[in-house]
């Protein structure tokens, strides 16, 4: 078997902490680098490698991949949709050059596996809001919709053109309870779960009925890895596949927290976020990566919600 050796970039935000340590656990502490631009988070410290790292800096990237011997790029450094909206040219610059840079030295050295997340973001007011399919009108209106757009195509190119095995997922809002959420439409869905928890209240960004497509982390992960570990023949998808697990609105997760918090409290004071919750889907047709590599959600609203209150 071919030893792999992993580079996470973008190590310390939501879900790359937990990619990190699945991944350590697959292939062992050593052959998992994490990486990031912010010093390393307290629950990866002590469990592997890990340098600081700009994805912009070319050439410290390539010197990095050629030092440690990295056969494999894991790229999560990215400027998610509300906080790209607030600075779009900054948005479009990291998520934009990040690709092409991992992309480009992917070429070059011949790196067996890249994968880089994409976002139900991509989709616009034009697209089909229910079950929405994996391909259909496609016209984001943010700046985070139309970097991601934009990079599904590059990472198809990068395959077509150059051989490089990239793969790709379209996240829904993700739900988590070990690293906090990076400044996404969706992170109403996690801050709940906190202030539910320590004030028994909470006012939502977005209005009671705002249904977003939704996951629980440890579904995005076994799918990131899923994905990654499926044989090449399997992907016939090289933009990025559509992936789903569940979609609720914040009246819905209030009423499921209630369940287990009786006296918790929500009210709503929708902000500019409200607008690009509206402008997305809400609800998900994944049924390609389902066929294709045999994708199948275990978290729904319920299960997560226990799961959650468990663990926080
Ligand atoms: N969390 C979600 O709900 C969600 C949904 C859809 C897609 N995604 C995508 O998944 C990926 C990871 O998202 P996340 O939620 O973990 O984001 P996050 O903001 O929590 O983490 C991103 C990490 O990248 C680091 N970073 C920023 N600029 C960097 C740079 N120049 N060089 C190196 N590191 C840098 C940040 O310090 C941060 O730790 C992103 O591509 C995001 O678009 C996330």
């Amino acid at each position: 078997m071919v030893k792999e050796k992993i580079l996470v970039i973008g190590a310390s935000g939501q879900i790359g902490v937990e990619l990190t340590l699945a991944l350590r656990k697959m292939y062992g502490n050593s052959n998992v680098v994490a990486s990031d631009l912010r010093e390393e988070n307290d629950l990866l410290k002590g469990s592997g490698p890990y340098v600081s790292l700009d994805v912009m800096n070319k050439e410290m990237l390539h010197v990095q991949v050629i030092r440690q011997n990295i056969t494999q790029i894991y790229l999560l450094a990215a400027i998610l949709s509300a906080t790209g909206e607030k600075n779009p040219g900054l948005a479009w610059n990291l998520n934009m050059q990040g690709l092409l840079n991992v992309l480009d030295i992917a070429r070059e050295e011949k790196l067996h596996k890249v994968y880089w997340p994409s976002s139900i973001a991509v989709f616009g007011p034009t697209s089909p809001k229910k079950d929405c399919p994996q391909q259909t009108i496609i016209e984001p209106t943010t700046v985070y919709g139309i970097s991601k757009y934009a990079g599904e195509f590059w990472c198809n190119y990068f395959f077509q053109r150059f051989g490089v095995d990239i793969r790709s997922l379209r996240y829904p809002g993700l739900i988590s309870y070990k690293s906090a959420p990076g400044g996404g439409t969706t992170d109403y869905s996690v801050e709940i779960f906190h202030e539910a928890l320590e004030a028994k209240q909470y006012e939502c960004f977005l209005n009671p009925d705002t249904y977003l497509p939704m996951m629980y982390m440890p579904d995005a992960i076994r799918a990131t890895i899923e994905l990654m570990e499926a044989s090449s023949d399997k992907i016939s998808v090289r933009t990025s596949y559509n992936i789903s697990a569940m979609s609720f609105s914040p009246k819905e997760i209030a009423a499921e927290i209630k369940k287990f918090i009786p006296e918790f409290e929500i009210s709503y004071k929708p902000d500019y976020r409200q607008k690009i919750a509206d402008s997305w889907p809400q609800s998900i047709d994944d049924s390609k990566a389902r066929s294709d590599w045999g994708w199948k959600p275990e978290y729904d609203l319920q299960k997560m919600t226990r799961d959650m209150l468990e663990n926080l």
